[in-house]
């Protein structure tokens, strides 16, 4: 934080109301109002500093949380990465070595002192979007809240992004991760979902979070969204930042999707009903519930507080994120109930590699048959 502020051009006090402000308009000028949306504001002084005192750092640890689900990278790129959190992110995490590409000097700027203040094996490149890529191959390419600027509004936004995208695949090592990072909001997240859908389409695998194969469920239905979240405590300065623009960041909360380099096969889930918990606990009276999503769709889930037992009693405990597999569930409706007799078990928490199937045999003993398409609507028990 204290080499961020000192690249924020700030001087020597901090301007907290100042700083508070510029955030403030950042965050509604790309989120609520999203008129800052691909334009170039990390051009202007204001901006830049409310981003490297704010934005950066929750970029940053967005990424850092992000990466234990993934290959570990030797070559990353960090495509539109401003002044780099995702880029610094992996060095920490132990890349060999980082490229960073985008269109603002001042944003280049200041990645390019701060790697050389903790000699990072950073370079860094000024290149816009549309245009040629950088030259080579990497093992993890990042994106991270640029998607959801590119080709805002325009009527072909979809197609420009899904061909940005499918070049981005393309540069890929064999065994590498393209990993598209958004804001959490329902309009970005659905954005995001329809982007995937149209690459899964193409043949690309999803390394996480996703464990359905087909067109992503929550698209069915237009209120539904899907964002990972992640536990944080924020830099003191960040804490500070927020309270002064008035913003919460107890959490951080992003739209990721990981997807496979081209030709790899999806992870194989581990037998059973397997799901990913993708939504908050949700308050019902006399019962606990959730959203999960796995190999067979998206689901309501509910546990009554009167079938509390052993072997579900985790179910009141799981977090969004959390992998379960979950035996001896009744349908209902377009949802599963939990009984007294059910067993929840916790595959993998939130942030942890969601395990596969060491030998996948299809119709082997207690493996289900994944339904090939669109989501399930009547699960069975
Ligand atoms: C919200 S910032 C995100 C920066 C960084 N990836 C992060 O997550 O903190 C969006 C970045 O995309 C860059 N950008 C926007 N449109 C671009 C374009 N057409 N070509 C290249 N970079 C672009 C901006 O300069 C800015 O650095």
């Amino acid at each position: 934080m204290p080499r961020l502020a000192r690249f924020a051009r700030l001087g020597r006090g901090l301007d907290l109301p100042r700083v508070g402000r510029a955030v403030r308009a950042l965050s509604l000028g790309l989120t609520r109002e999203r008129r800052l949306a691909g334009e170039g504001y990390l051009d202007r002084p204001d901006s830049l500093a409310a981003y490297l005192l704010f934005y950066w750092p929750i970029s940053y640890a967005q990424v850092r949380a992000l990466l234990p689900e993934l290959p570990a990278p030797r070559r990353v790129l960090d495509f539109g990465g401003g002044a780099g959190p995702a880029a610094f992110a992996c060095l920490d995490a132990g890349a060999g070595e980082a490229r960073l590409v985008d269109r603002s000097r001042p944003a280049l700027d200041a990645a390019r002192a701060l790697a050389r203040e903790v000699a990072s094996p950073l370079s860094v490149e000024r290149r816009t979007v549309p245009g040629p890529l950088p030259d080579g191959s990497f093992d993890l390419i990042v994106v991270q809240h640029l998607v959801n600027e590119l080709w805002a509004g325009e009527p072909d936004a979809l197609v420009r992004r899904v061909a940005l995208a499918r070049s981005l695949l393309s540069r890929l090592s064999p065994g590498g991760t393209l990993l598209l990072v958004d804001p959490a909001l329902r309009e970005t997240s659905r954005d995001l979902l329809v982007l995937r859908d149209a690459l899964v389409a193409g043949g690309a695998a999803v390394r996480a979070p996703c464990l359905f194969r087909g067109p992503c469920p929550a698209l069915a239905r237009p209120a539904d969204w899907c964002h990972a979240e992640r536990p944080w405590e924020p830099p003191r300065l960040v804490a500070e930042i927020a309270r002064a623009a008035g913003l919460h960041k107890e959490a951080l909360k992003m739209c990721a999707v990981a997807f496979a380099s081209p030709g790899e096969p999806w992870p194989e889930a581990p037998a059973g009903r397997v799901l990913r918990i993708v939504s908050e606990p949700l308050s019902g009276k006399g019962r606990r519930r959730y959203v999960g999503c796995g190999p067979e769709g998206r689901f309501g889930l509910s546990l009554q507080d009167k079938h509390v037992g052993p072997g579900n009693a985790l179910f009141g405990q799981l977090a969004r994120g959390d992998v379960i597999r979950a035996s001896g569930l009744t349908a209902r409706g377009d949802g599963l109930r939990i009984e007294a007799d059910s067993v929840v078990v916790r595959l993998a928490r939130a942030g942890e590699p969601a395990p596969s199937a060491p030998h996948p045999r299809r119709g082997a003993e207690g493996e289900r048959p994944r339904s090939p398409g669109g989501a399930s609507r009547s699960p069975g028990p």
